[in-house]
């Protein structure tokens, strides 16, 4: 249907064969004799070598601009390709004005390019990070439809907060534009007949398919009106969430996503060599190493956690926040277990029920909750699992407990009436497993428009 793209060219076609590449020019580098130029459809990380012997062919090739070149493929005899393209034709599809041009071939400061985010995609940075999340998000797939789920779509605009920490975004309807004839019309109404929200997570709506297909996922943006401005927080961001019934133990949950993540790092393993490259930083690919190697990550439950940190605390007060059973976790701490203490992924379970939301399954101690967050290093939190409570009774006093309309989520308690099932899942932040694998630092590089609290482009 389509012409073949570079990538698929370098890979499928054999030397001298007449072939027409499309794309735009990433650099150029003439000789007395010859010109280089490096051409880029996106497809891979390198793009094709481009070999100009005609002089007046080569002039008009610039920095930026889109082009049509036919030529020879042949073997390449320079370092860094095993193929070149010996140009025969030159065809400028769009001129770009080489001084002018935003995207300067070297390496740009992070705040121009989110300045520049409709044209940051042409870093080489931000474009193999977005094959990166191609590459994931298919692995991620692969992964849950061959355990046998089902990959459904849940709603955008809700009417519960998930979460129930009340950083949903309100969805408004315009203002009338027509002026109130009635004095009772001045009251705006609400377009769904009560208020409306972005979701915060998909969760809700997959337990209750849960309930029919047994086991399901989905992935799909997610928006938070949190102010806080880390490296790791979004105000819309993506997350895989699996949801499954008829699974009893916390070390299931944990073992699937164990396994979906492993499976993702060595399908992605190729992009993390690029990335590894580009900065040098090779610490980045053995931590993964490490993680794909270990047979089983380690799980301590957050009483143990809290145990390690206080006597690490005591010892070598090095905390800002002194580490106390009850309190949250903090990032330094939930860093200094996975980066320190474990040396590896770290899954965190069981912490105390007034640390978590209002679903999570009541344990047997009546204090803490069937979870866990998975910690690894130089990130922190990549994702968080329970089982959901599935009685109905604990689920009415859990609602209450934190202070949530229980009408707002008959719904949700209805699921348990009729058929209920034990059931659980998780959610894994997709910037932040991008953040992980690459190396990037930060999660605003990791998705191509990012939005956070005082900032959104296009
Ligand atoms: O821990 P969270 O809030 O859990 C949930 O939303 C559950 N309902 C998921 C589930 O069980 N189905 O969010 C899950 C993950 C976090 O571990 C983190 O990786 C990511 O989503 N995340 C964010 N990523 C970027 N920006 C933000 N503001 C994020 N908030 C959470
Ligand atoms: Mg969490």
């Amino acid at each position: 249907l389509l012409p073949p793209t570079i990538r698929q060219l370098l890979s499928n076609t054999s030397n001298s064969a007449r072939v027409q590449v499309n794309g735009w020019v990433k650099s150029v580098r003439r000789q007395k004799n010859v010109t280089f130029a490096v051409i880029s459809d996106g497809s891979s990380a390198k793009g094709i070598q481009a070999v100009i012997q005609n002089g007046s062919l080569a002039k008009v090739l610039t920095n930026g601009a889109s082009v049509r070149l036919g030529g020879t493929l042949g073997d390449s005899p320079g370092k860094g390709q095993d193929k070149e393209l010996r140009v025969e034709e030159v065809e400028v599809v769009g001129e770009c004005d080489p001084a002018a041009y935003p995207i300067q071939k070297q390496a740009l400061p992070v705040d121009y390019l989110r300045d520049n985010c409709h044209f940051r995609a042409r870093t080489n940075t931000i474009a193999e990070m977005l094959r990166l999340r191609a590459t994931a998000s298919d692995a991620l797939q692969q992964f849950f439809n061959s355990l046998g789920f089902c990959y459904v779509h849940t709603p955008i605009i809700t009417s519960s907060d998930c979460e129930g920490a009340g950083e949903t975004f309100r969805v408004a309807p315009p203002e009338p534009s027509e002026p109130a004839t009635h004095p009772t019309e001045n009251k705006p109404s609400e377009f769904f007949g009560h208020p409306a929200y972005l979701t915060v997570s998909s969760q809700l709506h997959l337990e209750a398919l849960a309930t029919a297909l047994s086991r399901v996922y989905t992935i799909s943006p997610s928006f938070r009106a949190e102010r806080s401005l880390t490296n790791r927080h979004l105000s819309e961001f993506w997350m895989l969430e699996a949801e499954w019934s008829f699974t009893q133990s916390v070390n299931d949950i944990c073992a699937v996503t164990e396994g979906a993540i492993k499976d993702v790092l060595s399908k992605t393993q190729p992009h993390a060599q690029v990335f590894a490259q580009a900065t040098g930083r090779s610490r980045i690919l053995e931590h993964l190493q490490t993680a794909s190697s270990t047979p089983v990550w380690t799980r301590l439950s957050y009483g143990d956690a809290v145990a390690e940190l206080a006597k690490y605390h005591a010892s070598a007060r090095k905390f800002h926040f002194e580490p106390a059973w009850g309190k949250p976790l903090q990032s330094e701490h939930e860093r200094w277990l996975a980066e320190e203490l474990v040396k590896g992924p770290v899954f965190v379970t069981d912490y105390p029920v007034a640390l978590k939301p209002f679903y999570m399954r009541l344990n047997d101690d009546g204090k803490t909750v069937a979870c866990f967050d998975l910690l690894v290093p130089h990130l922190g939190e990549l994702v968080g699992g329970s089982l959901r409570e599935e009685r109905s009774n604990l689920l009415d006093k859990a609602l209450e407990s934190h202070g949530l309309d229980k009408t707002q989520y008959g719904w949700y308690s209805e699921l348990r009436k009729y058929g209920g099932a034990p059931h659980g899942g998780f959610g894994l932040g997709f910037e932040r497993l991008i953040s992980w694998i690459s190396g990037i630092e930060n999660v605003r590089e990791c998705i191509a428009m990012p939005r956070w609290a005082g900032r959104m482009l296009l």
